[in-house]
C-alpha cells in the first residue's frame, strides 16, 4: 500500500477497534492466518465466501497425511486387522463429533453422509409422511431442505411455508405459533429451518425447537451455515435431526458430512431400500432383509473412510482456537462490514446498497447479502459486481445461493409472477429464460461472508471495492 493508503487503513482500523473493541481478544486468529493460512496473503486472495466453504489450516493436512502415511488401513466392513484399525478410527470420529456438539451418545447418533444435502435426503426419503401429515418449513431454507417437500408431496402430506419478512428477513414470532398449530395430532409432522440463513445470515431462534416439539413436530435444524462459527450445544437444544457439512466448518476434507440424529426420531424413519453395510442379514431366495441398528442402517455402502479421521483433526483445530473466539471475530467483522456498507451513498444521496437481512449483529451470522444500485437508482446486475470482484481477486458469491424462498422475498418476486414463468409449455427453463421472464427484476444478489480467518484487511478491501462503485452508471455484464 502507498503511504496515504496506509494512513487511511490505519485510521479505519482504529475506528473499527473503537466500535468493536472485543476484536482485540481474537488476535490469535491473525497469528494463525500468518502461518497456517499464509497462502491467502501470499496469493493476494480476498476470500469472502466462507458460507460457501471454509478454509483449512496447513496443519490439518499434515496431521491427516501423517496418519495415512503411518497406518495400513483397510475397508472397515470386515474383521481383518487393517479393517479393524480403520473401524476404530471411524468410530473414534463418530464419538468425537458427538463430544464436540455435547450430544449424549445415549440420545444421539452421528451418521456419516457425503454432505449436508445427503443428510437431509436421508431424512426426507425415510420420513413416514402419510396423507394429512404435515411438512412445515421456512421460506428461508436451502434447496436441500426444500427438496424434502417432494417426498412429502408423493405421500400426500400437506406442505406449508412460513414466510420471512423484509427488511430483516426474520419470521414474525407471533405468526409462528399459528403455523406450529398445523401439526396433525398423532401424525408424522416435520418442521425444518436453518439455524443460520445461508442467504441473509439471520439466525433463527433455537428455542423454536422446544416450541415445535411441544406442538407435535419432529424438528430438522439445518446447521450447515451455523456450525462453522457458532456453538451448537445439543445438551441444551435438542433438535431431532441436524445436517452438517464438515468442509464448511474447517475446509477439509470435502465429501464428508453427517446427520446428527436423536435415537427416538431415528427409530421413526423407514428406509426405502437396503444396501451394502445397512443390513444384518439379506437373502435373495428368502426375499427378506433385516436392517442394522442405529447409524449403520443409514450408511449406504463403503464410507469415505480414509477422510473420516480428518474430522477429529478439524474439530480439534476449532477447539484449540475456541468457537467463542471465532464467533466473536465474525460478529465484529460482519458488524463493521454491514455498518459501512449501508452507509455508502452516491454524491446525490442515494444509497449504494440495499441489505437483505439484519443491519446489526443481533442474532446474525457472518453472511451479508445485498444488491447494489447506480447513481440513478438502477440496480446493478449482480453478475457485473461479480465480474468486477473477480478482477480484484475478491471471492464472493452471487445469485440466490440455492435459497430461492429467501431470494423471492428479498427480490420482491410474487407468486403470480413466478407461476406465470413456470406455466410455460417447455419442460426446461434456463436461468436466462427465467431472468427474461421476471422482466427486469433482479434475479439474484451479492453475498459476502466472513469466517474463521477473515481479517480486518479483507473487509476493508471489500468496502473499498464497494466505494469504487459510487457515482458510476451501471454498464452491461460481459458474457
Ligand atoms: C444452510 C445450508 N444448508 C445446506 C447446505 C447444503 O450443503 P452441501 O452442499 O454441503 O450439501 C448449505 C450449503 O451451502 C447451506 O448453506
Amino acid at each position: 500500500m502507498e503511504s496515504d493508503d496506509c494512513t487511511q487503513f490505519d485510521a479505519a482500523f482504529r475506528a473499527f477497534l473503537q466500535a468493536y473493541p472485543s476484536f482485540e481478544g481474537t488476535r490469535v486468529l491473525d497469528e494463525l492466518r500468518a502461518t497456517e493460512y499464509e497462502r491467502l496473503d501470499r496469493c493476494g486472495h480476498i476470500y469472502l465466501d466462507y458460507t460457501g466453504g471454509g478454509l483449512y489450516a496447513i496443519s490439518q493436512l499434515q496431521k491427516h497425511h501423517a496418519l495415512l502415511a503411518d497406518c495400513v488401513l483397510g475397508n472397515p466392513h470386515s474383521t481383518n486387522p487393517t479393517s479393524l484399525a480403520m473401524t476404530e478410527l471411524v468410530e473414534r470420529a463418530r464419538r468425537y463429533i458427538l463430544k464436540y456438539f455435547n450430544a449424549s451418545p445415549d440420545e444421539y447418533v452421528a451418521i456419516f453422509t457425503s454432505n449436508a444435502s445427503g443428510a437431509l435426503k436421508l431424512v426426507g426419503e425415510s420420513f413416514p409422511f402419510e396423507p394429512g401429515d404435515h411438512y412445515l418449513l421456512t421460506f428461508d431454507n436451502h434447496n436441500s431442505v426444500n427438496g424434502i417437500r417432494e417426498f412429502a408431496r408423493v405421500r400426500e402430506a400437506e406442505i406449508t411455508y412460513v414466510p420471512v419478512m423484509l427488511p430483516d428477513m426474520r419470521v414474525d414470532a407471533a405468526r409462528l405459533a399459528g403455523y406450529l398449530g398445523l401439526a396433525r395430532p398423532g401424525g408424522h409432522n416435520l418442521f425444518a429451518y436453518p439455524a443460520q440463513s445461508n442467504f441473509s445470515g439471520v439466525q433463527h431462534p433455537l428455542d423454536w425447537i422446544a416450541q415445535a416439539h411441544a406442538k407435535g413436530w419432529i424438528v430438522v435444524l439445518d446447521a450447515a451455515a451455523f456450525a462453522p462459527t457458532n456453538r451448537l450445544d445439543l445438551a441444551r437444544w435438542q433438535p431431532d435431526f441436524v445436517p452438517l457439512s464438515f468442509y464448511k466448518m474447517f475446509g477439509y476434507p470435502t465429501g464428508v458430512g453427517c446427520l446428527l440424529a436423536r435415537k427416538s426420531a431415528l427409530a421413526m424413519l423407514r428406509r426405502p431400500w437396503f444396501a451394502g453395510g445397512t443390513i444384518t442379514v439379506a437373502s435373495v431366495q428368502g426375499d427378506k432383509y433385516y436392517l442394522a441398528a442405529n447409524e449403520a442402517a443409514f450408511e449406504d455402502g463403503t464410507l469415505n473412510y480414509l477422510n473420516l479421521p480428518a474430522i477429529e483433526i478439524g474439530l480439534k483445530h476449532i477447539q484449540a482456537i475456541g468457537i467463542d473466539t471465532i464467533h466473536e471475530r465474525v460478529r465484529c467483522l460482519v458488524g463493521w462490514l454491514v455498518d459501512n456498507l449501508v452507509a455508502l451513498k452516491h454524491s446525490n444521496g442515494r444509497p449504494l446498497a440495499r441489505l437483505y437481512g439484519p443491519p446489526t449483529t443481533d442474532h446474525r451470522g457472518g453472511a451479508a447479502t445485498a444488491n447494489f444500485y447506480d447513481v440513478t437508482g438502477q440496480a446493478i446486475d449482480h453478475r457485473l459486481i461479480e465480474q468486477r470482484a473477480n478482477q480484484a481477486n475478491i471471492s464472493l458469491r452471487t445469485g440466490c445461493f440455492c435459497n430461492p424462498g429467501a431470494g423471492e422475498i428479498a427480490l420482491g418476486l410474487s407468486k403470480p409472477e413466478l407461476i406465470a414463468c413456470f406455466n410455460q409449455p417447455s419442460d426446461r427453463l434456463t436461468l436466462d429464460d427465467f431472468r427474461l421472464c421476471i422482466d427486469g427484476k433482479s434475479s439474484g444478489a451479492v453475498r459476502v461472508s466472513v469466517g474463521m480467518v477473515t481479517n480486518f484487511a479483507d473487509v476493508y478491501h471489500f468496502l473499498q471495492f464497494a466505494e469504487g462503485l459510487l457515482d458510476q452508471m451501471s454498464v452491461r455484464v460481459t458474457t
